[in-house]
């Protein structure tokens, strides 16, 4: 590995100061001359046939200024998300509870509430479905298509039938999911400001400015040049501002059109809940087969994903969870069929794994379930049968070199101080009501977006050196809360040899850089990391070659290597600053800007049997948790998660635990709290008084651990991490709980109520 001075280290967040001071300019923080405020009406029921919308009512509110609607819209009305089957706003029906009917723009943002509330929607109900499983039934009412199926794959190899007719050992069970709120700190957002050329600006609260360009310009029947996003500040996606706020910025400019003024729109926590993005309801039937030597030889999988009421990110989300069905495991014979179906509830959409915790939770419970009806350790089972380099996917996909699960698992079994602990069995204690156990997950991650999203598998990067030797970075990915500002100027450091400290990363504006894709499916570093590394290379050969010249100039021995470290370059006891060496360059009129574009290598998934390489590389994980679970209530703690990753190369490793810590969390607290309830189609807990999520009180202590398997096409060998570490908690937690007092749940959240019931049902 090459001597790296930036890429590899610790270094500072860019955005922490303003961050911590508050100086950070969130979209509601920002303010224009003139700027009215909008605030959307909403369908009050799962599923309406619009017959009216009059706002006779809400014009006397002192400070209204319009009503807009469906007939506002200058443009298509649809929005280009995967299936343009989302409009806008609707026209003649609307399809959940929570949908936006039409915006009100008044002069202060409690105007344009007061007189949302007074718009009047005349509506006739329609009868609506809130049950995937019901949606799917053939004599279901059709709310979607001609079958409710928004989305549907299949993974077929070897033969099924007859490997699970000859398993010595066979295992299948039914498990579900809950939703799970994203729970940013800062809620949906965006302003639109018309520019004097008929064109827009939008200042938005994304993950991805290019959706939000997409989708305002077909909503305003704009060339894209006339539309331009700014990314604001980003408090918080988690996948939740991936698709949902083009929407946002779309109602804020269409408002704007029609007033011809400056238009906020941000949306309360109540409204978010309501009508913004969620993790996918899972249901899901799984069947493992094992011959007698405790080999996997089948598996069996039907996947539903609740996708709500319109399209958004189903399909996307849904391939992913279906390539991942099977869990990190080399078995020759595989059915997996997938189905997105359509509810009248909240469209679902990303959320880190987008797809994949639900299903991983499912395999990686039934795994232990298998390993028990073996009669073999779950950790010896699952190193029996993982996969290792050279070994081939569900999919067909040979796992290539940059694969460390079965060093991971290794290093979790001996941390967690695994054989010593499941050996004491169910640990009650004679004297308490509390019982620990300890339970373990392995789990693999296509990084990127794979065949499904190869299109949109690339980035640009803008790299422009000034006169006094700053260094400004433009890419197409943003900055969420995860670190890429920070991995990306560690990135261009260390390409151009410039100090860590002279480069600024900025938030994404999309003139300035081509469309870079989303940023999801943890490809940050990998994509905008690598068009980075393009657009610095001919700089730094320009850079690396003045400065040669001018440390000869100073008398320099040349027979001598040139070594560049820390923004310096010496050679024969001479040294040049990266400052200087700039200089210089600008002197001799070299060119100090450059573009940059990588478009990731191809990948392949055949339709009609799920068969290709599905990512262009995977990253890794092993976890352990460690639980108490009260017997008397059900209550369950997590005491301590042992975990380890190969994402490759760590470019920020404070950050890169930081990412571990909060996946961690975040799915624990999804394994164990989170429970958003609907009633015959309503949200009845769209707030965080009656929807709980873990907070630092409930974190487990930590225990993480990096292993840096290099892939080759990552920048500085990086992978993908981001996503990585939520992954496989909520099996672990489950396993663990089985272990503690037997008692199997299959439903997440495993609620104190579902554990307790278990352990009841085990007395009687
Ligand atoms: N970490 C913070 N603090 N905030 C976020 O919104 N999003 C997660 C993860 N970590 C997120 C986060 C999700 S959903 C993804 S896909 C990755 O970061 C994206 O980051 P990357 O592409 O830089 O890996």
């Amino acid at each position: 590995m090459e001597k790296l001075s930036f890429v590899g280290k610790s270094l500072p967040r860019k955005d922490a100061l303003i961050k911590v001071t508050g100086r950070a300019a969130y979209a509601d923080d920002r303010e224009f001359a003139g700027m009215l405020y909008a605030a959307a009406v909403r369908s009050p029921r799962p599923r309406i046939k619009i017959l009216s919308i009059s706002d006779a009512r809400a014009r006397h509110t002192s400070g209204y200024v319009t009503l807009v609607t469906y007939r506002d819209i200058k443009g298509v009305n649809k929005w280009p998300v995967v299936m343009q089957d989302y409009p806008f706003l609707p026209e003649k029906e609307a399809r959940f509870a929570g949908e936006t009917v039409a915006l009100v723009v008044a002069k202060t943002a409690a105007a344009a509430k007061a007189a949302a509330r007074l718009v009047e929607i005349k509506f006739k109900e329609l009868p609506f479905i809130d049950d995937p499983l019901k949606s799917l039934e053939k004599d279901s009412i059709k709310i979607y298509g001609k079958d409710n199926i928004i989305s549907s794959f299949v993974v077929k190899k070897g033969a099924v039938d007859k490997a699970f007719n000859n398993a010595a050992y066979v295992v299948e069970g039914e498990f579900s999911t809950n939703y799970q709120v994203h729970a940013y700190l800062e809620t949906q957002g965006a302003i639109a400001v018309p520019e004097p050329d008929g064109g827009v600006t939008v200042h938005s609260s994304t993950q991805c400015p290019f959706y939000v360009l997409d989708a305002v310009a077909a909503a305003l029947g704009l060339p894209y040049h006339k539309v331009k996003i700014l990314q604001t500040v980003t408090g918080g996606g988690f996948g939740g501002k991936e698709d949902v706020p083009a929407l946002v910025a779309s109602h804020a400019a269409l408002c704007a059109a029609k007033t011809g003024r400056p238009v906020k729109l941000i949306y309360g926590r109540k409204e978010d809940f309501q009508s913004m993005s969620k993790r996918h309801p899972g249901w899901a039937r799984v069947a493992y087969g094992a011959d007698k030597n405790g080999r996997l030889i089948a598996c069996r999988v039907k996947y539903v994903l609740d996708g709500g009421a319109y399209a958004t990110l189903s399909p996307i989300v849904l391939w992913r969870g279906t390539v991942h069905a099977a869990g990190p495991y080399k078995i020759a014979n595989v059915s997996i069929e997938t189905y997105a179906a359509a509810t009248n509830k909240v469209p679902c959409g990303a959320f880190r794994g987008f797809g994949q915790p639900q299903i991983c939770f499912a395999q990686e419970s039934l795994i232990d379930e298998l390993a028990a009806k073996i009669g073999m350790d779950p950790v010896d089972f699952r190193m029996k049968n993982m996969l290792e380099p050279g070994d081939k996917t569900v999919t067909g996909q040979r796992i290539n070199s940059s694969c460390g699960l079965k060093e991971l698992v290794g290093v979790v079994r001996k941390r967690s101080g695994w054989d010593k602990k499941k050996a004491e069995g169910f640990r009650l204690k004679a004297e308490s009501d509390k019982a620990r156990g300890i339970g373990f997950s392995a789990t693999y991650y296509g990084v990127g977006l794979g065949a499904k999203g190869r299109y949109l598998d690339r980035a640009g990067a803008l790299v422009n050196i000034y006169k006094d030797s700053s260094v400004c970075v433009n890419v197409g990915n943003t900055e969420m809360g995860q670190g890429a500002l920070t991995v990306l100027a560690q990135i261009a450091a260390e390409t151009l040899n410039a100090p860590y400290e002279s480069v600024r990363v900025e938030e994404v504006d999309s003139s300035k850089v081509p469309d870079s894709g989303p940023t999801v499916a943890s490809r940050t570093t990998l994509m905008s990391g690598n068009a980075i590394i393009e657009a610095a290379t001919p700089l730094r050969g320009r850079i690396f070659k003045t400065a040669f010249n001018l440390l000869t100039a100073k008398g320099a021995d040349f027979s001598r290597p040139m070594v560049a470290s820390k923004g310096a370059f010496s050679m024969g006891g001479k040294t040049v600053t990266f400052r200087e060496v700039t200089a210089e360059c600008w002197n001799l009129r070299q060119k100090m800007s450059e573009q940059g574009w990588y478009a990731a290598p191809r990948t392949t998934f055949k339709m009609e049997n799920g068969q290709g390489d599905a990512y262009v590389i995977y990253s890794y994980s092993a976890d352990a948790a460690e639980v108490e679970v009260d017997l008397k209530t059900g209550v369950t703690k997590v005491l301590k998660i042992w975990a380890a990753y190969d994402v490759g190369k760590i470019v920020n490793p404070r950050l890169a635990m930081g990412q571990a810590q909060g996946g961690i969390l975040q799915g624990m607290s999804w394994a164990l709290y989170e429970n958003l309830v609907y009633k015959n189609g309503i949200m009845v807990n769209p707030n965080f008084t009656d929807y709980v999520i873990a907070t630092t009180a409930d974190k487990p202590e930590y225990d993480i651990t990096f292993l840096e398997k290099p892939y080759a096409e990552g920048p500085y060998k990086a992978k993908g991490m981001g996503e990585v570490p939520l992954i496989g908690v909520a099996p672990a937690v489950a396993n663990a709980i089985a272990n503690a007092c037997g008692a199997r749940v299959r439903l997440v959240p495993l609620l104190p109520e579902k554990v307790w019931k278990e352990i009841r049902m085990m007395k009687n």
